[in-house]
């Protein structure tokens, strides 16, 4: 089969160099966007006077039977044709003849290739926001729930301050406001159009760029034609927003197997999510935080796998960049697979509220409060650190809580303790007693969830 460019060539080429070239094995996956910028493409040539308007509405017709025929997966693609632009080329020729030739006046793969992976990305960034979107509800609808559950908070894993268990799930939801946030941002850049850069330098033919950015709803036109068609930032800025997405990914799956376990039992997740073992018939495994939790290691790779790729890369376009797809198909297959399980992972997961307060009521994580109580009646924080850390070494010597000392015990800690330190310790003042902006009172938690569902709703 002969070459779309063969002209220049005097011999076929090499089996295994076509194969190793080739890129329609992943780059299919553009087809549709491949089809989408040539229709708007040929629509300005026609409009611009560079092709005659039969040409133009034969081309278009032909772009259409050939995008049915890829949306019935019906389209062949074949290696020899290398890449996905030139397998739908080839297509239309088939389709329309020798005018389907036309299509690719005034225009290069070079900015033809750029073009459809601002045209992807952007359709990603859509998905996976609304993909956050549910993420984030299901996590308020937890917290919603759990207002009154009260769990120890951890520093260093050790037993802090009690929080509510609301207030632990929300932080995540604040977590996932960023990543929002940040593709969002990043949509501003990728939604710039690199076609009309021609192969590296513009091209003589009198298109009109503008034309094609408004067809295509695109917010802008590359500035420099060398840079349109050399840029892969917005796919490295796509990477990095994955990679830290995973990584909250990551925290959360580890808590969930934390808490998923004999020793926390704060939390069960339901059977539709786990998997067992085949040799220990009792177990019943946490596969998928955990998957989540290995997986982040190939979507911060793809990350690296590309800033490697693109390191002093010169201009303009070099095949090196071929190399932009695999990893960043792969971060979006892995980022979509984690999203849509983690939901209603986090819908179906049953919390232990009555485990959590167990441990909440055997802890110490109620020692900074008395601390506080000393100070507010007038004993430098300094000190009453000290004497509270006495208060606690001796509840560890007689094997006792600090609710469980009495009052004539406290005082041989501090004369400045009085009845109502019974009631300062107990997790429910504790917890309420934190109530500024952020913190962990629920009245404060309540507004952080109305704030959430505020945004939400604005969505
Ligand atoms: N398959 C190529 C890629 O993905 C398309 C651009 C090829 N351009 C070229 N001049 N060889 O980068």
């Amino acid at each position: 089969m002969s070459k779309l460019w063969g002209g220049r060539f005097t011999k076929q080429t090499n089996r295994l160099v076509e194969q190793y070239t080739a890129s329609i094995g992943f780059d299919k996956a553009l087809a549709e966007e491949d089809v989408q910028g040539s229709l708007a493409h040929v629509t300005m040539l026609g409009k611009c006077g560079i092709l005659p308007e039969e040409d133009m509405e034969k081309i278009k017709e032909g772009l259409q039977a050939v995008l049915g025929k890829i949306r019935r997966g019906e389209l062949e693609y074949s290696v020899s044709d290398e890449d996905i632009h030139m397998n739908v080329e080839k297509n239309l020729i088939e389709e329309v003849g020798p005018v389907g030739g036309k299509l690719h006046t005034g225009r290069s793969r070079n900015d033809q290739v750029a073009t459809d992976m601002h045209l992807y990305l952007r359709k990603r960034v859509v998905e996976f926001v609304g993909l956050l979107h549910d993420l984030q509800e299901t996590l308020i609808g937890q917290a919603k729930d759990n207002l009154e559950t009260i769990v120890p908070g951890y520093t260093h894993l050790q037993r802090a301050q009690p929080i509510l268990f609301a207030h632990h799930l929300m932080a995540y939801v604040s977590m996932f406001q960023r990543d929002i946030e940040r593709l969002q941002d990043s949509y501003k850049r990728i939604n710039v159009l690199p076609l009309g850069a021609g192969a590296l330098a513009g091209t003589t033919f009198p298109i009109d760029r503008h034309l094609v950015a408004e067809q295509l709803h695109f917010d802008a036109v590359y500035e420099n034609s060398l840079d349109a068609v050399s840029d892969r930032d917005f796919i490295l800025e796509f990477l990095a927003d994955a990679s830290i997405l995973m990584m909250h990914l990551s925290r959360l799956s580890e808590e969930l197997v934390l808490w998923s376990s004999t020793e926390f039992r704060f939390v069960e997740l339901d059977d539709a999510f786990c998997t067992g073992s085949s040799i220990m018939p009792q177990k019943k495994n946490p596969d998928v935080p955990e998957l989540v939790r290995g997986k982040t290691g190939r979507v911060y790779g793809n990350l690296m796998g590309l800033l490697t790729v693109l390191k002093s890369l010169p201009l303009a376009y070099n095949k090196d960049m071929q190399e932009d797809k695999e990893g960043m198909f792969d971060t979006v297959e892995t980022l979509r697979g984690a999203l849509q399980l983690f939901a209603p992972m986090i819908a179906t997961m049953k919390v232990n509220s009555g485990q959590m307060r167990e441990a909440v009521n055997k802890d110490f994580s109620n020692a900074t409060d008395i601390a506080d109580f000393l100070a507010g009646k007038g004993l430098p924080f300094r000190q009453a650190h000290e004497v509270i850390g006495k208060t606690v070494l001796y509840c560890i010597q007689q094997n006792k809580f600090l609710l469980d000392l009495t009052l004539e015990e406290f005082k041989q800690f501090s004369p400045l303790f009085d009845e109502s330190i019974y009631q300062v310790l107990q997790p429910e003042a504790v917890v309420n007693a934190r109530n500024v902006y952020g913190g962990t009172a629920t009245t404060q938690v309540s507004a952080a969830i109305g704030r959430a569902e505020e945004r939400l709703a604005a969505t």
